[in-house]
């Protein structure tokens, strides 16, 4: 799509939003876009083909025979996105508050058998009260069955969720089950139960926003990975996204035009900081050495010590998981497991390689931790990466201390290149932490302790602090110059484009989770 071509999409869609027809005083009201307005901004011009417009629902009961609209509540059929096929749903709000009957998701299901067959997106705006209440257990059913398919379907087609108005019950199930969920600020919300069951249940007083809205659910649960102030910024972002993503699990990313020059970067040579203690924030690291404007951050407020998100390399794309030294040391906990575990699952069932940035001073200590499950949270990361068979690099910037190091990535569990910048420290531990385990007799018989444990961290300092120990064992197959490292990552991707890789046989793994 080209940008002007954009823009009078935009101009159009906000012209709407200020003024234009609308169907109903509520959606006005919150600067909603219609079921329709949606799937045009989203999709190419002209390339939308309906599929079951005259589909009524059957209900009899409570007089609903005498009130039917045409579709039922929900717009389905697909189009392009910058020329690809994809599927596309959008719920209407203004028919039955955008509930699902029977026959309303027997078209979203048509579509889903439609996409799995076909291998294309399925992008689902979701804006609906839930199951269509007056129909009762048949809706539930038909909840039942798109379940099914979003589970079949994972894996083998990408699925894109776009929350842009109610979505409760057991309805959050389907967007939980996509790849990718997409909120708008103010005008959504999740949550299994809304807060008047709270209330009853727990006597917590909560609103929906912020029980179930985007701002909770991109920095507490997690359960969103993009928010958007707005409809247009949510299906532009919906867009963008999907320019990283191959079209199903057999397909390559699309190539991006880049224009290939000098690819030393000299400014990253001077990004580590003196102090081994003092931050740095590793996505300057990222936008240093990936494609001009090409990172596109998935979960960027969720459990920010560890950053994860699609770049360009070169015009190919590939997924990046980075330690955030920014934030808690860039340390592994719960969340930022969780985090790293699902995005790295995701680009291996989609065959986008990945690119791993370490600077990792260990796992987070503590009750809170230890109790909410890091050992088999810290396992799902651990699992993740060993499972994954894409093409898979590592670069070691700073700290890869005790087990942290084994599983971001490191040779052992399958990464196929890992190289270490000379400022990197690969050790069990801290040379403080660890002088003080293994000097500890010798610093109590000194009898000037604070120096004897200084001179012991220098010699442990000297013996680990460094990456020379791990490439003389070859498990780190270079040291590079942070200047050098876009160039050498181009280099060893392009050598890994054809990796073929199987794990044994199986019917499934089971992850810890
Ligand atoms: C039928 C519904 C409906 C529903 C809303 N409407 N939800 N009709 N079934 N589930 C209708 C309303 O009657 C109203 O019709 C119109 O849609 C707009 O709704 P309002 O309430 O006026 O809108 P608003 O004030 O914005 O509130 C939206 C809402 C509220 C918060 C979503 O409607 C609501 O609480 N609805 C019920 C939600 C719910 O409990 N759903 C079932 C969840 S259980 P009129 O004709 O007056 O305009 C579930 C199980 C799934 O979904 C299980 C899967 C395993």
């Amino acid at each position: 799509m080209t940008d002007k071509f954009k823009l009078l999409q935009l101009k159009r869609a906000q012209a709407k939003l200020g003024g234009g027809k609308v169907r109903n005083d509520k959606q006005h009201a919150s600067k909603k876009l219609t079921a329709r307005e949606r799937v045009e901004v989203l999709l190419d011009e002209g390339s939308f083909e309906e599929i079951g417009m005259f589909v009524e629902h059957r209900s009899t009961d409570f007089g609903m025979e005498k009130t039917k609209f045409l579709g039922d509540g929900v717009v389905t059929g697909y189009g392009t996105i910058g020329g690809r096929l994809v599927y596309v749903f959008s719920q209407d709000f203004t028919v039955f508050g955008g509930s699902l009957s029977e026959t309303h998701a027997e078209k979203i299901v048509k579509l889903m058998d439609l996409a799995i067959r076909n291998g294309a997106p399925l992008i689902g705006l979701n804006d609906s009260g839930g199951a269509r209440i007056q129909e009762g257990v048949v809706s539930l059913g038909g909840y039942a069955d798109i379940f099914y398919r979003n589970t079949l379907a994972s894996g083998v087609i990408p699925q894109i969720s776009v929350i842009m108005g109610p979505c409760a019950g057991g309805a959050v199930y389907s967007p939980a089950i996509t790849d990718f969920t997409i909120m708008v600020e103010h005008t959504s919300y999740m949550f299994v139960t809304g807060p008047n069951v709270v209330k009853t249940v727990t006597n917590e007083d909560v609103s929906s926003e912020e029980l179930g809205g985007a701002h909770t659910h991109a920095e507490k649960s997690g359960v969103t990975h993009i928010t958007a102030v707005n409809d247009i910024e949510a299906l532009e972002k919906t867009k963008t996204l999907l320019g990283y993503i191959p079209q199903n699990w057999a397909a390559v990313t699309p190539k991006w035009k880049v224009e290939l020059g000098d690819e030393y970067r000299p400014e990253l040579d001077s990004i580590i900081p003196v102090n081994t203690n003092t931050p740095y924030d590793i996505k300057d690291v990222i936008r240093g050495v990936v494609d001009k404007d090409s990172f596109f951050e998935i979960q960027e407020l969720f459990a920010d010590n560890i950053v994860v998100g699609f770049a360009r390399l070169a015009g190919r794309s590939i997924g990046i998981v980075a330690n955030q030294p920014m934030c808690l040391a860039g340390v592994l906990d719960v969340n930022s497991s969780r985090k790293g575990a699902r995005f790295v699952r995701f680009c291996d069932c989609f065959n986008i390689p990945l690119l791993v940035f370490v600077d990792v001073p260990g796992f987070l200590p503590g009750t809170d931790q230890e109790w909410n499950g890091i050992i088999v949270n810290g396992a799902k990361l651990l699992y993740a990466f060993s499972e994954a068979t894409v093409p898979r690099i590592t670069v070691i910037t700073r700290k890869a201390y005790g087990g942290a190091y084994d599983v971001m990535n490191s040779k052992h569990i399958g990464a196929d290149m890992n190289f270490a910048w000379p400022s990197a420290e690969i050790a069990v531990m801290g040379a403080k932490g660890a002088s003080e385990i293994i000097f500890r007799n010798e610093i109590q018989a000194s009898d000037d302790k604070e120096a004897k444990l200084k001179e012991k961290e220098q010699e442990y300092a000297e013996k680990f602090a460094h990456p020379y120990g791990a490439a003389a064992r070859g498990f780190i197959d270079e040291v590079i110059l942070p200047g050098e490292t876009r160039r050498k990552l181009i280099k060893g991707f392009a050598m890994l484009e054809n990796k073929k890789d199987e794990l044994p046989p199986k019917k499934h793994g089971n992850i810890p989770l």
